[in-house]
């Protein structure tokens, strides 16, 4: 008997937890020719502005040992586009459909919820409050009290469920984490890129145009697992997690760990199977395990005791 990977929280049925992180999947079916998107438990889209952007200047992606820094800076054609000539694409395929939304005022995000609300076939939103590439990307979840207010302003603008995409930049972690569910989210995204910058030793320049951008990909997954773990010791709300997951190991990591819902990103972009790969590997771990269902493994990690964790010398 196949294991059931149902997932189910704030009024959504996800057919299995595996999911793709913003920018990394395109906004429509970049990924048609890999991927039969119907198989995701959902599928998430670039991040969409009120306005059309048009992004960084080039260059702004270099790779890295274990991952690869960006800073796009959040190009797209605007919501209107979007809802015109993206989103009738999802209408047929049988996934739900996450909207990744990002404003530079508390109003642009109440507009784009505004929006959002009344469009068919949008089964949630993903609030991006952590871009590091933009003006004002890092502002919303720099401060507790800023994280809040734009939260509670998307709470009372939309009825769609949305998940709050944080940043590990944020110095107050759990703070933001806490403001943000109090304000009403019904889930986390964790996380979004961290900060990083290369230089061109020829020319004495950084890599970057933009100077710094976001570090993603394998290099990142212990740091995404660190704020899952210390997310879910804290907090009961379901997180969608990604950093690095590249694999059914890694995704399984994070499921064990709480996840509700896991994102592959990078790996996308140098294996745009990946997801496929996940999937077929959870069931198989399953299986091998002899667990009906992936809830007998979310959320099971053994910890005995954070004390004697903190304490154990190295070596
Ligand atoms: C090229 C690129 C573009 C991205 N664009 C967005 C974006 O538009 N909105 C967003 O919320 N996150 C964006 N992200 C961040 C990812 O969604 C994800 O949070 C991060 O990359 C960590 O996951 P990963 O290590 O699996 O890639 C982008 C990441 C990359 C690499």
């Amino acid at each position: 008997m196949r294991p059931d990977l149902t997932t189910k929280f704030a009024g959504l049925t996800f057919k299995n937890p595996v999911t793709v992180a913003s920018g990394t999947f395109g906004s429509k079916d970049e990924y048609a020719a890999s991927v039969d998107y119907s198989k995701l438990g959902a599928v998430v889209t670039k991040t969409v502005t009120l306005q059309p952007r048009q992004g960084n200047p080039m260059p702004r992606i270099w790779e890295t040992p274990c991952g690869m820094l960006n800073a796009i800076g959040l190009q797209n054609k605007g919501v209107d586009d979007f809802i015109e000539n993206k989103i009738p694409y999802f209408k047929k395929i049988r996934t739900h459909l996450i909207v990744n939304i990002a404003g530079e005022s508390v109003d642009d995000f109440v507009a784009l919820a505004r929006k959002l609300d009344r469009v068919k076939g949008v089964s949630a939103l993903e609030l991006n409050i952590s871009c590091p590439n933009v003006k004002r990307g890092l502002e919303f979840c720099a401060k507790p009290e800023l994280a809040h207010e734009v939260v509670a302003a998307v709470k009372g603008a939309t009825s769609l469920p949305f998940f709050t995409k944080l940043s590990p930049e944020a110095g107050d972690f759990l703070g933001v984490a806490e403001a943000v569910i109090r304000a009403g989210s019904h889930a986390l995204s964790l996380i979004n890129t961290i900060r990083g910058m290369a230089v061109d030793i020829e020319k004495r320049r950084p890599q970057i145009a933009n100077v710094c951008g976001g570090l993603s990909g394998p290099a990142i997954r212990p740091i995404a697992l660190r704020f899952l773990y210390e997310v879910k010791r804290h907090f009961e709300i379901p997180v969608m997690a990604m950093g690095g997951i590249a694999t059914a190991q890694d995704a399984l990591e994070f499921l064990i760990t709480g996840a509700d819902l896991v994102a592959l990103g990078t790996v996308n972009f140098v294996h745009p199977k990946a997801t496929m790969e996940v999937l077929k590997g959870i069931e198989a771990y399953l299986k091998r395990k002899g667990h009906p269902s992936i809830d007998d493994v979310r959320g099971t990690l053994q910890v005995k005791s954070e004390f004697e964790n903190h304490h154990v010398p190295a070596g």
